[in-house]
């Protein structure tokens, strides 16, 4: 045979695997209004840059009708290429191949691939559309998936590991994406759960539906198992780039830094007024944040769940940063539970990639409540602190307001390895509040004639001894008090001093994280 004639049936042979089930399967997608898989990977990567592997990859099963059946693909398209020009290794399931499920040599596609983008230290896209285990391919399914879980695992603090999904996503798909750095879903497209509606209400009676239990929305705000939730596929596809953006290929690598005409310098006036003088008066921390990093463009994490923690990076002087902060408006800015699990990932993160830190605070303490000591307040609240002492990236802070006894521990305190801590005027960093100091510490004596008047007065006098950041400052605690105006300067100075950061520590096989 002609080489003409090898190459024409070579290119007939892809474009039949490259319709995955089928015209018919493909046209049902799109009445559903689904994109699908290739089209996906066609929206991440840039034009003509996805070079695929594995498309000729067929299954070995033998059982439950697996003889006769093709699956083009093995439904999976694999791949690597350049988002925004830099190397990204992705896979898309195919949910018109038998529901995208997992058999054998679908999960050795992925498998692979994994090792690709470890050996090369590019991040990995993973973009679930999946049934999860193949059940015609028994227990070499959950094999397969036992090596994803592997790979995850071995990778993780290695190169970033994003997972997106996009369709149902039940039983042991939903474990791969929970052993990545970030989870995005997409509005009414996805839906994540171990069992679904049926198998619990037969298990527990309980009734629900597919989008109460685990659509985007139930994920973004109640579980906060998704990072990210997407009014659209092509929306989630952006904000994927954006998350790239900030990040490095890898441990070793440089994020990438972006030249901004925003001057470091830049003093910012609305910072005198944007926390209220009464305390009792809320106001949005975002607002700070937009302030002071670059161009005030924020990219915040997990913003629906745990609203009392702001999580996100932005940049300054270029450079990306995490930044966490305490939300006043939200529970005042207490620390629970959940805003320690939050905050504390996201911390771990920024420290396997070498990303700055930089806290801002404002809180009155941990959050009390019978709920939040059975609740493990105690394991969870101890990841924030675990997570700051852990970190040897730089960590930068900025004590606005509040910062009282163990919640100004947990916001990296000095002792937990801050390296500059900065204090606006209205810092109040002490054990407790002057009135509850009060209750515990005054105590009339019986010839004091008003106890009220005089109450009132041992709390003025602590307020203005203690609730100040002079006492911290005094100390060294606080490297500077300074005007709120001047923080992205003094940011973007600590920043420049702490570049060059090294601290080693002993070396260990790893720690115990709490959890
Ligand atoms: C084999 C599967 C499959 C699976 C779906 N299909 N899931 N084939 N193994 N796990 C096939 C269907 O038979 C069907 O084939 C096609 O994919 C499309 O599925 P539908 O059911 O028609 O689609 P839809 O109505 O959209 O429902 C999607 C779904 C549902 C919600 C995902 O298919 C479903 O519940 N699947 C099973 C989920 C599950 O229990 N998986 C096993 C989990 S155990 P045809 O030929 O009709 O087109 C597991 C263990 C791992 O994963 C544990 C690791 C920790």
């Amino acid at each position: 045979m002609s080489m003409e004639e090898l190459v024409r049936q070579l290119a007939d042979k892809k474009a039949r695997l490259e319709l995955g089930g089928g015209e018919k399967a493909l046209a049902k997608r799109k009445e559903q209004g689904k994109l699908t898989a290739r089209e996906r990977l066609a929206l991440l990567f840039d034009p003509g840059t996805f070079t695929e592997t594995d498309l000729f990859v067929k299954h070995r099963g033998t059982e439950l009708g697996m003889q006769s059946k093709e699956t083009p693909a093995e439904g999976v398209v694999t791949g690597f290429g350049k988002v925004e020009g830099r190397t990204v290794y992705a896979f898309s399931q195919d949910f018109t191949v038998m529901g995208g499920s997992l058999g054998e040599m679908h999960a050795q596609k992925i498998v692979k691939l994994q090792k690709m983008a470890l050996k090369a230290g590019a991040p990995i896209i993973c973009i679930q559309d999946s049934g999860g285990a193949r059940i015609n391919e028994h227990v070499d399914s959950l094999n397969g998936y036992g090596e994803i879980f592997f790979n995850n695992t071995i990778a993780s603090g290695v190169i970033p590991q994003i997972s997106v999904i996009m369709g149902p996503c039940a039983g042991g798909a939903v474990y791969s994406p929970g052993l990545t750095d970030f989870i995005f879903m997409v509005d009414k497209v996805s839906y994540m759960y171990i069992t679904g509606p049926e198998v619990i209400k037969a298990v527990t009676r309980e009734e629900t539906t597919h989008e109460a239990l685990g659509g985007a929305m139930a994920h973004a705000m109640k579980s906060g198992v998704a990072h990210f939730a997407a009014p659209s596929e092509h929306d989630c596809m952006l904000q994927i780039k954006k998350l790239l953006s900030y990040l490095p290929a890898n441990n070793v690598d440089d994020a990438p830094a972006f030249p901004t005409a925003d001057p470091l310098e830049r003093a910012e006036e609305r910072l005198l007024q944007i926390i209220p003088e009464n305390a009792n008066k809320p106001y949005d921390v975002r607002d700070i944040i937009t302030s002071v990093v670059d161009d005030a463009d924020f990219f915040e994490v997990q913003a629906y769940w745990a609203q009392n923690m702001v999580v996100g990076f932005g940049r300054l002087g270029g450079r990306p940063i995490g930044i966490i902060a305490n939300q006043a408006k939200v529970m005042a800015g207490c620390i629970d539970i959940h805003a320690s699990d939050k905050a504390s990932r996201f911390i771990r993160f920024c420290d396997a990639f070498n990303i700055p830190v930089v806290t801002f605070v404002d809180t009155p303490g941990y959050l009390p409540g019978v709920n939040q000591e059975h609740g493990g307040i105690i394991r969870h609240g101890a990841k924030l602190l675990y997570a700051y002492c852990e970190a040897t990236v730089p960590k930068l802070v900025v004590i606005m307001r509040k910062a009282y006894g163990g919640a100004y521990l947990a916001m990296c305190a000095q002792s937990l390895g801050a390296d500059f801590v900065m204090a606006w005027p209205t810092a109040e960093i002490a054990v407790m509040g002057a009135d509850g100091a009060a209750n515990i510490l005054f105590k009339p004596g019986a010839d004091v004639a008003d106890p009220a008047a005089a109450k009132a007065q041992w709390v003025a006098e602590y307020k203005e001894k203690f609730n100040t950041p002079f006492m911290a400052a005094a100390r060294g605690f606080v490297e500077a008090v300074i005007d709120p105006r001047e923080t992205r300067r003094y940011l973007g100075a600590a920043l420049g001093g702490m570049e060059t950061k090294r601290e080693t520590r002993p070396a260990k096989k790893h720690g115990n994280f709490p959890v």
